[in-house]
């Protein structure tokens, strides 16, 4: 399959993409972003610890390591219930789109589901999945009713006790390496940025969500001044505001064209044309902090747009939440060269109904107008709902590859992770995507959620110079996709 923009198949601003794709001219000077492994839960887990209340040891000592940092109570990061007392597990659930039947079950069984479900486990990605003995210890307890642990039984020192959070964090740090080496690990771990931010992306009003609104996604636009000047963006720090309703953001550079109100609105969670994606934060989403010898650029004498797009969850229709959350960014000099961002995988694929289907395709590095070898520091899946797993190497040309990503998706669980890649002229970069198509109807790549895509956004440097004829989907137009 070789996407050749077919021009039937896709809404009207992805033509015009295409368009400028194939032909114009586009200048893509900035872009890119750095979130990484979520190991901030840590903390959190070993205080909620505290109030573990009266689960049995081996169910404490789990939902401490690998729930509480957002199953606490009350709940935090958008989680819709607490999971710190067996009354807790014992009660029923809510209904979302992630957990259709949540109403109909006791949390206990939703959670048993949850932890050996392939799409929308618990703990969301990139967090590491419970072992399977926490998995037989819960799956028991819940078993035989759910009682509370036995009058007189208290747990050690490793059983709820501060050494759980540490469990948490060691595994989202396994959950990086398992993504990119070593390399990987070391910078998932790197402490936030030293910078002092000079720029805010912040909208013009708090926005309240609605009581009746169980999901909703959010947008405002920011246009800051022309300096004088090129300056370089060098790092992203997320500030969030409202964690009981911030589920997760992006935020990306867009064209001036772009006309988005800086008072908070609902639009849709879509990657448009022209929006590079700079970050993407979800809970213990560390800042972004871009390589010493890289940075965004934004070009002396005209002005910069940014789009920062919130997804706000409110399952359990809380009354009146105000959220203020901003983006802060640190910017300097220009630096060495010019980072960027490029999406690798495919626009153009059929998944028939009811089936599960896997494409694999490649893009030759040497497409990218720069000099090698290239440098990739931030990776960011992206498919729509029916997405269960994006992976991405690099082929070398001895035959050898590199992993760049390879996890299980979840649409509700979108963060950047950091990466710190070499890429060669002659490599390849191979994209595979693998949706389960539950729905009736034959399923094509397009913008809207109910249309699937393959898009794995890779933030880079060198960025192709100022008037090469590039786009960040080429890479993925231009692929050679096979089924598998
Ligand atoms: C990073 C935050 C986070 C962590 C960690 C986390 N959850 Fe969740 N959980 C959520 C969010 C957000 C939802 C709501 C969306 C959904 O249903 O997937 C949720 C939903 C659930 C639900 C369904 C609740 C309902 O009423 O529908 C269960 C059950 C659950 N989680 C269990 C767990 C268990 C067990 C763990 C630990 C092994 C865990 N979660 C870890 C955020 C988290």
């Amino acid at each position: 399959m070789v996407a050749a923009g077919k021009p039937g198949k896709l809404g009207a601003p992805m033509t015009q993409l295409k368009i400028l794709t194939l032909s114009a001219p586009l200048v893509l000077t900035v872009a890119a972003a750095c979130g990484g492994g979520s190991d901030s839960g840590g903390a959190a887990g070993g205080g909620a610890a505290a109030t573990a209340g009266d689960l049995p040891c081996e169910v404490a000592a789990l939902v401490a390591a690998r729930c509480q940092e957002c199953h606490s109570n009350p709940p935090t990061n958008t989680a819709p219930v607490p999971l710190v007392t067996a009354a807790d597990f014992r009660a029923k659930g809510v209904a979302s789109p992630a957990t259709p039947d949540g109403a109909d079950k006791t949390l206990g069984e939703l959670a048993v589901a949850k932890l050996s479900a392939t799409t929308n486990p618990m703990p969301p990605a990139p967090r590491a999945p419970a072992t399977d003995a926490e998995k037989a210890a819960l799956q028991a307890w819940v078993a035989a009713g759910m009682p509370p642990r036995a009058a007189g039984e208290t747990c050690g020192a490793g059983q709820g006790g501060g050494g759980q959070g540490g469990g948490a964090q060691g595994g989202a740090a396994q959950a990086g390496g398992a993504q990119g080496g070593s390399a990987q690990g070391g910078q998932a771990g790197a402490p936030s940025a030293s910078c002092t931010p000079d720029i805010v992306l912040k909208a013009a009003t708090p926005w309240t969500m609605p009581k009746a609104t169980a999901d909703e996604y959010v947008c405002f636009g920011v246009e800051l001044p022309a300096s004088a000047e090129d300056r370089h963006v060098t790092a992203i720090l997320p500030r969030v505001d409202n964690t009981k309703i911030v589920h997760h953001l992006l935020v990306y550079r867009v064209e001036a064209s772009e006309k988005i109100s800086p008072t908070p609105a609902p639009c849709a969670n879509v990657v448009k044309p022209g929006w590079k994606l700079y970050y993407a934060w979800g809970p213990g989403t560390p800042p972004a902090v871009l390589p010493a010898e890289a940075g965004y650029r934004m070009p002396g004498g005209q002005s910069s747009h940014y789009i920062v797009n919130i997804h706000y969850s409110n399952l359990t229709h809380l009354d009146g939440e105000r959220d203020a959350t901003e983006i802060d960014l640190c910017s300097g000099p220009p630096r060495q060269y010019d980072a960027d961002v490029l999406a690798v995988g495919s626009t153009d694929f059929d998944l028939p109904a009811h089936a599960e289907s896997t494409i694999e395709c490649s893009t030759k590095a040497a497409i990218i107008p720069s000099t090698a070898p290239y440098h990739v520091f931030q990776t960011w899946p992206h498919m729509h709902l029916l997405g269960t797993h994006l992976s991405t190497e690099i082929r070398h040309a001895d035959g050898t590859s590199t992993p760049v990503t390879d996890r299980p998706y979840d649409f509700y669980s979108q963060i950047t992770y950091p990466l710190a890649l070499t890429v060669d002229k002659t490599d390849t970069f191979i994209t595979r995507c693998t949706w389960n198509n539950t729905t009736a109807s034959k399923v094509s790549f397009g913008e809207n959620t109910a249309q699937e895509m393959c898009f794995n956004f890779l933030s880079y440097y060198p960025a192709p110079p100022p008037g090469a004829t590039w786009a960040w989907i080429a890479p993925s137009a231009l692929a050679t996709c096979k089924k598998q």
